[in-house]
Order: C-alpha cells, then sequence, then structure tokens
C-alpha cells in the first residue's frame, strides 16, 4: 500500500526534500498578488475537504492553514478550541474522535493536540494525511519549514551557520523541531541561551551530539550574549511556554531590546515563532520598539507560513510524502 504522506515530525525534513516545497512556496507568494492566479489556484483542489481540529491555542497556524486550504479551493471544518468545545469535554477520546472524522471522508486532517504523540497516535489511526500543528512541548514540524525558509530566504543557505537560541527552550517545541532541520545544515553551530530550569531537554542535546561537524554551547546567563550575539547568524527567541507548564519567570534577564537587537551583525536575522508575551513585563521577551528593527523578520516569517502550508498541502494531495532520504 501507498505510504500515507502524514507530517508528524521534523525529522522527515531535510535541506534536499525542503528545497522543492521552498521553491514552490516562492512561486505561490509570488502567484498570490495576481488576482487571475488566486482564481485558477481556488479551483485546483476542489472538492477535497480538510478537518482541522485545534486542542489547544493557536491564531497564526491555524489561519494559515485555514487560508491555505481556503487558497486551494478546499471545504473545511474547523474546532478552534476542541478540548473545551468538541466532544473531548464530553469525555471523547482523540482516537474516537479522529475514528468519527474519518467517518466524513476528509482529505487531510491538521491537529492541534495538547499532549506530546497526539498526531504520530491520530496517523497510527487512520489512512488521511495527517498534519502535526503542535503536539504539547513535543514539535512543531511546519512551523519549523517555515522557519528554515525565512532563513534560506534570508541568508542564502542552511549549513555553516551560528545560531542563537534563547527563551523557553525546554518546553518550546518549534526549537525542538528547527533543532531537528538545522542539525541537518553542515558545520552549525548553535548557542543556548535560557534559564536553568528552562534549558534544552536531553533528547535534542543528544541529536546533536550524535551529528558530526554540529556544536552547540549552553549559557545559563545574560551577559553571554555581548560575546554571542556579534558573532550570530539567526538569533531566534521564544516565549516562556507557560500554557505548556513552564514556570513564570520571577526575573526578566533574557530581554530583547533595541540595545541588544544592536549587537547582531548587519546580516543577521532576528527570529520568533510569535506571538511575543507583551502582557507581563517579566516575561515579555522582546519590547515592542524592536518591532522596527532592521534586524527583525519575525512578520515576514509568519506570513511565509500561509505560502509553505499551501505548498505542503499540495505536494500531500498529490499524494507524495515527505520522508528524509536514506544516505
Ligand atoms: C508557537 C507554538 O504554538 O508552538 N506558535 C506558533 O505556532 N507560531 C510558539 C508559541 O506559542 O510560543
Amino acid at each position: 500500500m501507498a505510504e500515507v504522506p502524514h507530517i508528524i515530525t521534523a525529522v522527515q525534513f531535510t535541506p534536499v526534500n525542503m528545497e522543492p516545497i521552498f521553491f514552490r512556496a516562492r512561486e505561490l507568494r509570488a502567484l498570490d498578488q495576481d488576482p487571475k492566479s488566486r482564481k485558477e489556484h481556488a479551483g485546483r483542489f476542489l472538492g477535497k475537504r480538510a478537518v482541522n481540529l485545534f486542542y489547544a491555542e493557536s491564531t497564526r497556524t491555524r489561519t494559515s492553514f485555514e487560508l491555505a486550504e481556503v487558497a486551494w479551493g478546499i471545504g473545511y471544518s474547523s474546532t478552534a478550541n476542541a478540548r473545551q468545545f468538541s466532544s473531548a469535554a464530553k469525555g471523547e477520546t482523540l482516537a474516537h474522535t479522529i475514528e468519527i472524522v474519518n467517518q466524513y471522508n476528509p482529505d487531510l486532517i491538521v491537529l492541534r493536540y495538547d499532549r506530546v504523540g497526539g498526531a504520530a497516535e491520530a496517523a497510527s489511526l487512520v489512512d488521511v494525511p495527517i498534519i502535526n500543528a503542535g503536539d504539547g512541548s513535543g514539535e512543531h514540524p511546519t512551523q519549523a519549514f517555515l522557519d528554515a525558509f525565512t532563513i534560506q530566504e534570508q541568508l542564502g543557505r542552511l549549513d555553516k551557520l551560528q545560531i542563537t537560541f534563547m527563551g523557553d527552550l525546554r518546553f518550546g517545541r518549534t526549537v525542538r523541531s528547527l533543532a531537528h532541520v538545522l542539525s541537518k545544515g553542515k558545520n552549525n553551530h548553535f548557542d543556548f541561551v535560557s534559564t536553568e530550569d528552562l534549558r534544552l531537554s536531553e533528547d535534542i542535546k543528544e541529536l546533536l551530539d550524535a551529528v558530526p561537524g554540529i556544536t552547540y554551547t549552553e549559557h545559563f546567563h545574560a551577559s553571554a550574549l555581548t560575546s554571542i550575539l556579534p558573532r550570530t547568524d539567526i538569533f531566534y527567541v521564544t516565549r516562556t511556554q507557560t500554557n505548556l507548564g513552564a514556570p513564570k519567570l520571577q526575573e526578566n534577564k533574557f530581554r530583547v531590546t533595541s540595545e541588544v537587537a544592536n549587537l547582531l551583525p548587519s546580516h543577521a536575522i532576528l527570529l520568533h515563532p510569535m506571538p511575543i508575551d507583551r502582557e507581563d513585563p517579566l516575561n515579555s521577551e522582546i519590547a515592542l520598539e524592536v518591532d522596527r528593527h532592521p534586524r527583525s523578520r519575525y512578520y515576514r516569517q509568519a506570513g511565509n507560513g500561509l505560502y509553505i502550508r499551501m505548498a505542503l498541502i499540495e505536494k500531500i494531495l498529490e499524494g507524495e510524502p515527505i520522508l528524509a532520504e536514506v544516505a
């Protein structure tokens, strides 16, 4: 039987299999400006059906998946808060919900689950392609895909990079997925900056330890930024994932202000998967003024999500699995 083209983990992605999808996303972004192309695209997958099941908070991921489906003419049903407003609130299990949704003959299921392993479980139950849109503090593969696309576009490569990750490295699934992807770029060096509580988990360190040419250093004091940032190519900052169990910070040691962003070299880019916490001063990781800083690329990064998701959905509906090639 043909392989079902699920997207469950960023382990599936490599610089080689991502490249054609990057190319297609760039093409789709350009064509999206043209009303005639938009109209043509809207007929491409007419009659196909998607179900978007979101058991946890989302703005960008859900909106961009829905709009990617709309752009292709796919009809969809979405549940924005399935934990509270679906039968999950009546005690139904994920397995049962997936089996039921499957009865309606969907062509695609996009799942954000509030626990690790939700997407993998769903994929084990049905032959419908499942896209993992985030599973607890597990992974967020399509975010890593659009992050890698933004890096490739802005810096022209995915290897020989100095990447500084800062913030919640323990509960943040985007860091975990992007570390998987960037561990495949030759000679990348990672600097991980966080409190000791929110340090990178052992499994990702073991993954990096196993790759020849990849090096990394952990730092637990903001003073390290003075020496790290001037040699950084990508500064990837994340929010404290309080919704996923991270303790709230008692002291805001790792905040990016203009002064901090000014330490970056002129070719470097500042990325963030968003949202940025702007409510709680002790946990707000990027000052408002930095949004307009010449190094900031996080709005562009978020915008790329639509075109990467369009390109991934196209590939999936063409029945093509995205799998790491065997060496
Ligand atoms: C991220 C997530 O949900 O993991 N957001 C997103 O999907 N772009 C990061 C976050 O919530 O902090």
